[in-house]
């Protein structure tokens, strides 16, 4: 341990669903556990938490969270994508991390460097520097099990050396997890070109994190069932769902104006829309489809829809529905999902929002788009049975899913079954025990560290 307070130094991967939940552990381990809490950012992404000027950055002590920001050699204006930001992380982010934790070294050093897995070229630099390092992975610790499960899954010839499957249809790639098709594995998902770069970003990430003693992760216990083979190294850590508050640093400005709009709702009318922060383009197409179906479900809808998707809105739509369905860029979404007017939650299944909705109550219409989303929603639908899986995003399934988790929310028919469990679910994940469980295990955390 360093002397004096000691410091944790953490590295999240560089979007927003990665920094949110590394933001509220640093807060944790500053406000629970007394650690100086240092969050490293890139250039670009300290940027724009200025420019969005909410959250962390203007509070005169980000919460007690301190911001450090290393630079990048990405330029102004320069589209900013999966590709720029490994470049980015590969070549121009490792010595400027190393000359900050050596920085530390006349002021106590560094107890300890956290690395989000998909920053996983923080773990060397650390490792180089003689910081012990544990990895984080924001996500559930199924998606952990399935991509760190792919070098054995070559050695079975359940997969080839590019990731394919090898069998057709859907496969439970690891025992006692829900089935999924070749297409929504998390390596496969993108253009057949990008395929096997990103491939091999995963077979990189493994290979760096074979090192780790400790892993951290979003996840809570019980949120698998029928597991077998529990992970014996490194050593998990499940501190999920991390404790949050409404001040967690935002890359875009919020749009507060909503909650306005929620407030002269009826309870439990509105279905909430959003993509999370970082998804693929669906297409205009997808986007009219989604438009058409919230239009017929009758109910009234708040969309996160940023400009750029706009263009898939059909002609004279924004004035039928004028009054009915509000549109925002960019909403304060835990207080969207805590309100009362909403009754359910059509989204991509990031595992954030995933647990967002589930602390809150709110039943799930899920259509995944890329990454760790299809095994959430198949947890979601298939496991949880909370939500209902939208599969071509057609304009009457939407309608029809609406439908069928609207219709009940009084505790009757199908949507009714589903609220009963998602407060089962929630009280699993939120209720004493899981309060109780997730604090232990960062104490245990903690702990391991001191010795
Ligand atoms: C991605 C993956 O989808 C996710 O599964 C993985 O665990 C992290 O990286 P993202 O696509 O951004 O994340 O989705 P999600 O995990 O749901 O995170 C989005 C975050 O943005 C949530 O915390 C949500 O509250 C916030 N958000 C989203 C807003 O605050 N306002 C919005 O309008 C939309």
């Amino acid at each position: 341990m360093v002397e004096g307070r000691p410091r944790i130094v953490f590295v999240p991967y560089p979007a927003q669903g990665h920094i949110t939940p590394m933001f509220h552990l640093a807060h944790a381990m500053h406000h629970q556990h007394g650690f100086e809490a240092i969050l490293v950012n890139p250039n670009f992404i300290h940027n724009r938490l200025i420019a969005s000027s909410s959250g962390a950055t203007d509070d005169p002590d980000n919460h007690g969270v301190t911001y450090a920001n290393i630079p990048d050699g990405l330029h102004d204006g320069e589209s900013i994508d999966f590709f720029s930001i490994s470049h980015a992380m590969e070549n121009h982010m490792p010595c400027h991390l190393e000359r900050l934790l050596k920085s530390f070294e006349t002021v106590g050093g560094v107890s300890c460097v956290v690395v989000d897995l998909l920053a996983s070229w923080a773990v060397g630099v650390a490792e180089r520097c003689g910081i012990p390092v544990a990895g984080f992975w924001p996500a559930m610790l199924g998606t952990y099990r399935l991509i760190s499960g792919v070098p054995g899954m070559i050695c079975r010839g359940l997969i080839d050396k590019n990731g394919t499957p090898l069998q057709e249809g859907a496969t439970n790639f690891i025992k006692g997890q829900p089935k999924l098709n070749p297409e929504e594995l998390p390596w496969l998902i993108g253009s057949p070109s990008s395929r096997r770069s990103r491939f091999a970003f995963w077979l990189r990430t493994i290979d760096r994190c074979k090192s780790l003693r400790w892993l951290i992760l979003n996840s809570f216990h019980g949120e698998e069932t029928n597991t077998e083979n529990p992970l014996s190294s490194p050593r998990i850590f499940h501190v999920g769902p991390l404790p949050t508050h409404s001040l967690t640093p935002t890359l875009w400005c919020k749009d507060s104006i909503c909650i306005e709009w929620l407030d002269k709702q009826s309870p439990s009318s509105v279905v909430y829309v959003s993509f999370g922060s970082w998804v693929d383009p669906i297409g205009d197409d997808k986007v009219a489809e989604l438009a058409l179906g919230l239009e017929a479900s009758g109910k009234p809808f708040l969309w996160v829809l940023s400009t750029a998707w706009r263009s898939g809105l059909p002609e004279g739509y924004l004035d039928r529905v004028k009054g009915r369905g509000m549109l925002v860029s960019w909403a304060p979404q835990r207080d969207v999902l805590g309100h009362g007017a909403v009754g359910c939650y059509l989204m991509h299944c990031g595992w954030n929002s995933t647990i967002e909705a589930v602390e809150r109550g709110k039943r799930l219409l899920c259509y995944p788009v890329a990454g760790d989303q299809f095994l959430n929603c198949a947890y979601i639908v298939d496991v949880w049975k909370v939500g209902v899986r939208l599969g071509k995003l057609e304009r009457g399934e939407v309608e029809e899913g609406v439908k069928r988790l609207m219709d009940g929310c009084c505790g009757d028919g199908e949507g009714g079954e589903m609220m009963w469990r998602v407060m089962a679910l929630k009280e699993q994940m939120m209720g004493r025990c899981g309060r109780l469980g997730a604090d232990a295990e960062l104490n245990a955390f903690v702990d391991a560290l001191a010795n």
